[in-house]
């Protein structure tokens, strides 16, 4: 299946936090039950956020007993503000959100009858999960370009078809040039403390029989150092204007260790992960979460009780660092703000 669906008035999502151990499919009938299966991360990955909010909005709107377009519109934005709340750093969460919410002003401003209008903000998140699938497909093409027959490819977290609703961004990249037949390596970083690369990236590539290597997270500059790392291809929860990313813990310390090596580094992100409020990367929020993802590892405590944490979820990565973005609609090089801007028109 993948890794999040609508079916019979409900959505079914893989959870993610059981991975790679057990493949369990779990279903959601609430937005609040969605709400809760994106902070505790059964699932996650930016773009894969967007389509389960915009589901979850689908699920607000048939539950709502409203009888008029001001309630309703009461009850759509109550469920709004508690997916929003879930997870701050991703943008195409509040990408997703913002699309529902334009759909029913817009709708509303028609006079149009509740169950039509029920139907359409379905329909809308529906568009957004297969948009999804076309956009990976499309930056899988356009980033390819960028590999050759015989590279090998460091990626970091999960930025594959668990992340987003098929196929995957910096994933979908690495797998479009596998069925171009290039013969391709990849090394996953482990990427600490959920360990997406361990868990999920290596569970992916082992189903398409893509050749890897698992590395923990501190092993990437040795590799890089002895000429063993040809590119580097993450994905993205939100690029700002400038062309600052921010990505999941440990993206920097890789864009700058492969600067050192000369080791290109791209970002593979749909449009909708660019935030065109912001013109660089620092006002982005990074998330920073449950200390006991660092004091234990898949539930088995492995620091003394007590112990200080800090444990921010994301980092920026200066656009310096960043050789090129790919999306669905091309490749952007520097400089980013033109380059960003001319795409999005
Ligand atoms: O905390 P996560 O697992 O949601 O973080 C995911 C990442 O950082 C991914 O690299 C990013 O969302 C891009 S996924 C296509």
């Amino acid at each position: 299946m993948r890794t999040i669906e609508w079916k019979e008035g409900k959505v079914f999502l893989i959870d993610q936090r059981k991975l790679p151990l057990k493949c369990e499919v779990i279903n959601c009938s609430t937005y609040q039950e969605v709400a809760e299966a994106i902070k505790k991360m059964k699932i996650r990955g930016a773009p894969a956020i967007g389509v389960a909010a915009a589901f979850g909005m689908a699920l607000a709107a048939y539950s709502s007993k409203a009888k008029n377009h001001e309630k309703f519109t009461h009850d759509m934005e109550e469920a709004k503000d508690c997916l929003a709340c879930t997870r701050p750093t991703a943008v195409n969460l509040f990408w997703a959100l913002d699309r529902i919410m334009k759909l029913i002003t817009a709708v509303i401003k028609r006079d149009i009858e509740l169950l039509k209008l029920k139907d359409l903000i379905f329909q809308e998140a529906k568009n957004i999960e297969q948009e999804d699938v076309e956009i990976n497909k499309n930056m899988g093409r356009y980033g390819s370009s960028l590999i050759k027959d015989g590279d090998s490819i460091l990626t970091h977290c999960n930025a594959g078809a668990l992340a987003t609703v098929d196929h995957g961004t910096a994933l979908g990249v690495i797998r479009t040039a596998f069925e171009e037949g290039k013969k391709i390596h990849v090394y996953v970083d482990e990427t600490r403390p959920v360990l997406q690369g361990a868990r999920l990236t290596t569970w992916e590539l082992m189903q398409d029989k893509i050749p890897f290597t698992l590395i923990t997270d501190n092993m990437a500059g040795f590799l890089m150092s002895k000429n063993k790392v040809n590119l580097v291809i993450v994905g993205a929860d939100r690029i700002a204007l400038n062309g600052d990313v921010v990505n999941k813990i440990g993206t920097y310390s890789l864009s700058v260790l492969a600067r050192e090596n000369a080791v290109p580094f791209y970002v593979a992100a749909p449009l909708s992960t660019i935030d065109t409020s912001l013109k660089s990367g620092q006002g982005i929020p990074i998330e920073e979460r449950d200390p006991k993802e660092v004091t234990h590892v898949l539930g088995k405590q492995i620091a003394p009780t007590g112990v200080k944490v800090f444990n921010p979820a994301f980092d920026l990565t200066p656009n310096r660092y960043v050789e090129a973005i790919i999306t669905e609609k091309g490749i952007i090089k520097k400089p980013y703000e033109k380059n960003i801007k001319k795409i999005l028109n």
